[in-house]
């Protein structure tokens, strides 16, 4: 096996730039990891333990994936931290970042087929499981996809592939937004060729997912709820049995509804034949429902730590129930 990760190489100098901010940052004695300067790098995709006789094809189907793209300039601008106390520094992308978003949707369709492909050695090897973060908020970059983004990081440290799919933004494009029961079963008219219709078929393919909303007059959004109501056909042909289910939620009050949001995202999920899991882990406790914040939520000072905790368990029993998933698929 192969720990391995598609990057882009950073330039000389701009690795040497970045070192030389590292070592001012040094000189404040903080304890910390740094990357060393020859393995600075932007992350594309990261792909985990991969058999060696694979590595030829994953390369392969990259590079078909990149051919005829042109090439695009890119800096780095700016830095911050994630975490309270900061757990990660980051530094910032400017340029062409559309380009570079185009970049990386390639490489992740490339990664679709070979996963595809490969898909009952994977099985067996638990190899690149999928595991998707749901965000219905409609705010791209607020609390709830905050929450989102933290449990995906902790499942790609496990080992996963992940996707962040921005509900709303999807359910913004079809024009029957509600589901009406137009017919039983579901023939899925209403978000044939539309983005929905390309999110439920990730959904098909997830091992796990966690479902992230802010509470609205203490329940779900309506968008995440609309685009649930869309699952029902998923739910016909079984497609979301034993797919694991965590939630995560950020309400604007201390005590404005979280509990009853998570309660709701899990009983849609349970209506799906999922397991559904809480924010417990072994070496951490046996949890509670799933993650609960106070908008904003990188001031609530332990919530950070419960995604990561409910993302750790996500993984853990989506690996460790693989097999029964791949039977009825
Ligand atoms: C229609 C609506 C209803 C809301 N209802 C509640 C509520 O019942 N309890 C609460 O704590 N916050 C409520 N809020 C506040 C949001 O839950 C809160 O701002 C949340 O963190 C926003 O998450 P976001 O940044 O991901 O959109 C409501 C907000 C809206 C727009």
């Amino acid at each position: 096996m192969l720990r391995l990760f598609w990057a882009v190489n950073l330039t000389v100098g701009v690795k040497a730039s970045v070192a030389a901010f590292q070592d001012e940052l040094k000189e404040f004695r903080v304890h910390a990891k740094w990357v060393e300067q020859e393995n600075l790098h932007l992350t594309v995709k990261f792909l985990g333990d991969v058999e060696v006789d694979l590595v030829p094809d994953v390369v392969g189907a990259v590079r078909l994936n990149l051919k005829g793209l042109p090439s695009f300039g890119l800096g780095l601008h700016g830095c911050g931290s994630f975490g309270r106390p900061a757990r990660v520094l980051w530094v910032g992308v400017k340029g062409d970042t559309v380009s570079f978003a185009g970049l990386v949707q390639r490489v992740d369709s490339a990664f679709r087929y070979i996963f595809s492909r490969f898909k009952a050695l994977l099985v067996s090897e638990g190899i690149g499981m999928l595991i998707l973060g749901l965000n219905g908020s409609p705010h791209k970059n607020g609390n709830t996809a905050q929450l989102l983004r933290i449990a995906l990081a902790e499942a790609e440290r496990q080992g996963a592939r992940t996707e962040f799919l921005q509900v709303s933004e999807a359910m913004a494009g079809l024009k029957q937004v509600y589901c009406v029961h137009c017919s039983t079963p579901c023939k899925g008219t209403c978000y044939e060729g539309t983005l929905v219709g390309e999110m439920l078929e990730v959904l098909r393919q997830a091992d796990g997912m966690i479902l992230g909303s802010p509470v609205y007059f203490g329940t779900v959004s309506g968008q995440l709820k609309s685009f649930w109501d869309k699952t029902r056909r998923l739910r016909k042909d079984l497609a979301l049995l034993n797919v694991v289910g965590g939630s995560v939620v950020s309400g604007g009050s201390r005590f404005g509804g979280q509990e009853s949001t998570t309660r709701a995202l899990q009983e849609m999920m349970l209506v799906q034949g999922m397991t559904v899991v809480g924010d417990g882990y072994m070496g951490d406790d046996a949890g509670h429902s799933g993650a609960c914040a106070k908008a904003p939520v990188d001031s609530d000072p332990e919530v950070a730590q419960r995604v990561q905790i409910l993302a750790r368990r996500v993984y853990q029993v989506a690996y460790a129930t693989r097999e029964i998933r791949a039977l009825s698929r």
